[in-house]
């Protein structure tokens, strides 16, 4: 099987957006195939992968002192098992009725530089949706809208998605959603979103090496998949944690 990440293939070297980050006391079977989903990766040039569990109301078991907990756990596995590969931890909050005070209360999990995943209800737009994004805005975060292609308010409201592109937001694509898991009609939503240039970061969303062969069969089979991915400028790597080439230069 080949990998979303090749180089051959979609030029990216990290992860922004996988749910496979183990609980603590889990079947050792799931921490396994977390292990093989993060070899995967590195079979395959990724060099940083973040995970992203859920923060929601619906979810109270995911705080974020569990999360880097939990984190820290998987980051020693990952060493154990002499994978090559840094381990990052942001959170995917959902905009929910608690976000706001999380926003006032906590330092939220980001990306570098404040960037922060977020993730909108699927079928209603929130009320609170520019309430929320000027908050995050105003308190130094920036939002990252995590796959618009699922949301049906959203992916075919160009106006919307420019206001929010305006208010400094990016917009990330999740390779599963594009190989057909959620069904027909959010694969075109996603193919068109990408041929209206609307997307600066892409991650795959997986939960699970299933959805990552589900992903290889459906995209990286297709060669005007490839093409069209590979036209678009993604951001990920500005989240990396390899130093680049020129900067281990200059140390030496
Ligand atoms: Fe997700």
């Amino acid at each position: 099987m080949s990998n979303p990440f090749s180089r051959n293939k979609l030029n990216i070297d990290t992860e922004v957006h996988c749910h496979i980050l183990p609980t603590i006391g889990c079947d050792p079977e799931f921490t396994n195939q977390a292990l093989e989903v993060i070899k995967y990766f590195q079979n395959y040039d990724v060099n940083t992968v973040y995970v992203t569990p859920h923060v929601r109301l619906t979810r109270p078991s995911n705080t974020h002192q569990s999360i880097l907990e939990r984190a820290d756990v998987f980051k020693k596995q990952i060493v154990e098992n002499k994978i090559k590969v840094t381990l990052e931890v942001v959170a995917e909050y959902y905009l929910d009725e608690g976000l706001s005070d999380l926003i006032d209360n906590e330092k939220l999990l980001t990306y570098p530089e404040s960037h922060v995943l977020i993730e909108l209800p699927l079928r209603n737009k929130p009320d609170n949706l520019d309430d929320i994004i000027k908050k995050l805005c105003a308190k130094g975060y920036k939002p990252i809208i995590a796959h618009p292609e699922l949301h049906h308010y959203l992916r075919y409201d160009w106006k919307m998605i420019a206001d929010l592109k305006g208010q400094g937001c990016l917009f990330q694509l999740n390779l599963i959603d594009m190989a057909g898991y959620f069904g027909e009609d959010v694969v075109v939503a996603a193919e068109n979103l990408l041929r209206a240039k609307t997307y600066d970061l892409m991650g795959t969303g997986a939960h699970s090496r299933e959805q990552l062969r589900l992903i290889d069969e459906q995209i990286l089979q297709n060669k005007d998949y490839i093409t069209l991915l590979r036209n678009e400028n993604f951001k990920n790597k500005m989240f990396s944690k390899e130093e680049s080439f020129m900067s281990k230069f200059w140390k030496k």
